[in-house]
């Protein structure tokens, strides 16, 4: 999730001024804000600090993320001449920091995994398309459904960046690697199986050979849990609208990451702390749950109630037996 950036003042000292874009091109400050979150927290692995608008704009798409806001597209994806802005990545030429970032990383985490990551085709195709974060998805639906040859090829080519952009994460020692649809809850189950799932199911069996474990992830998923198991990951992350138990009974018993609501965090920590043992609790103990957040930190979260999160996870959850 976008965690480090919001919770952290370690994060804001070092983060900078300007395009998150920036840090992330300069490895050394990367590499720290990475670290800052397992320093800190003592979480049992870190995500890259990366985006995953990263591709797209080191193919030179014109994408920005602006502060406060989220990405935006100086001109957005509109007809098929765009596509010939969106060519395959060459992570060594064009992303060459990740690289760096992820090679000292390694070195410095030890046995931590690192956690590598792209955008699934869906959830950065709705940021060409939209030119900014969107309420309603309106310009991409209108695609999907008006022109689905025109949105079928753009998924497909965003599909070529994503596995790019995976194969190099991985080849420069990612442990595991996380696929964000973040905004496929937008859709309903029969438009996201016949639009969506193809291109997302080209990403994770072109990442399979690599033995690399799989995550999933996107909000609001309730309906579409079974069909993103289908597209093939090995871990379904899931949001906090369905209780975790529920999300694994519809992800046909495949290991599940989740599911804490993480505006919980922001209640006195007796709150929390019922909160998270009931988390445990509908998992009973048993393997294949991986305890996350439902969705990213927020900026207004008080660091010393993740600690505590993640100290309570340690010591009642399975790992603390
Ligand atoms: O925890 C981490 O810092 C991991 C690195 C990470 C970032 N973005 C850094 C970031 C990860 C894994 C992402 C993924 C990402 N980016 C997603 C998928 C995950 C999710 O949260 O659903 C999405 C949808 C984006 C697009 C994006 N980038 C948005 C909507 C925003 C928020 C804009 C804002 O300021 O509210 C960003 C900016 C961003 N990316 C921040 C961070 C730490 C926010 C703070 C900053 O700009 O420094």
């Amino acid at each position: 999730m976008r965690q480090a950036g919001r919770s952290l003042p370690e994060y804001h000292r070092v983060r900078g001024e300007g395009s998150i874009l920036d840090a992330i091109a300069d490895p050394e400050r990367s590499i720290e804000i990475t670290l800052q979150p397992v320093r800190r927290y003592g979480v049992d692995a870190a995500i890259l600090y990366s985006d995953i608008v990263v591709p797209v704009a080191a193919i030179g798409f014109g994408v920005d993320v602006t502060p406060g806001v989220g990405p935006t597209v100086e001109q957005p994806f509109s007809e098929r001449a765009d596509l010939d802005r969106l060519r395959r990545l060459d992570p060594d030429t064009d992303t060459p920091y990740v690289l760096e970032t992820i090679r000292g990383l390694v070195e410095e985490l030890g046995d931590t995994p690192l956690i590598g990551f792209a955008g699934a085709p869906f959830t950065v195709a709705s940021y060409l398309i939209e030119g900014a974060p969107s309420r309603t998805y309106g310009k991409t639906k209108a695609m999907l459904h008006g022109e689905p040859a025109l949105f079928a090829a753009l998924l497909d080519r965003l599909a070529d960046l994503a596995i790019d952009s995976l194969v190099s994460q991985i080849e420069a020692g990612v442990s595991a690697v996380q696929l964000f649809d973040s905004w496929a809850g937008a859709l309903s189950p029969d438009v996201y199986e016949a639009a969506v799932l193809p291109s997302t199911q080209k990403v994770f069996e072109a990442v399979a050979s690599y033995g690399v474990p799989r995550i999933h992830f996107g909000v609001g998923t309730g309906e579409l849990l079974s069909l993103m198991s289908d597209a093939g990951a090995d871990v379904i992350g899931v949001d906090w609208h369905v209780p975790i138990d529920v999300a694994r009974e519809r992800v046909r018993g495949k290991p599940v990451q989740g599911n804490l609501d993480p505006a919980v965090c922001l209640a006195r920590w007796e709150v929390v702390a019922e909160r998270t043992r009931d988390v445990l609790a509908r998992i009973g103990g048993e393997p294949g749950h991986v305890f996350n957040l439902g969705h990213g930190v927020t900026p207004d979260i008080d660091p010393s109630i993740l600690e505590k999160i993640v100290e309570l996870v340690h010591t009642e959850g399975r790992a603390g037996r």
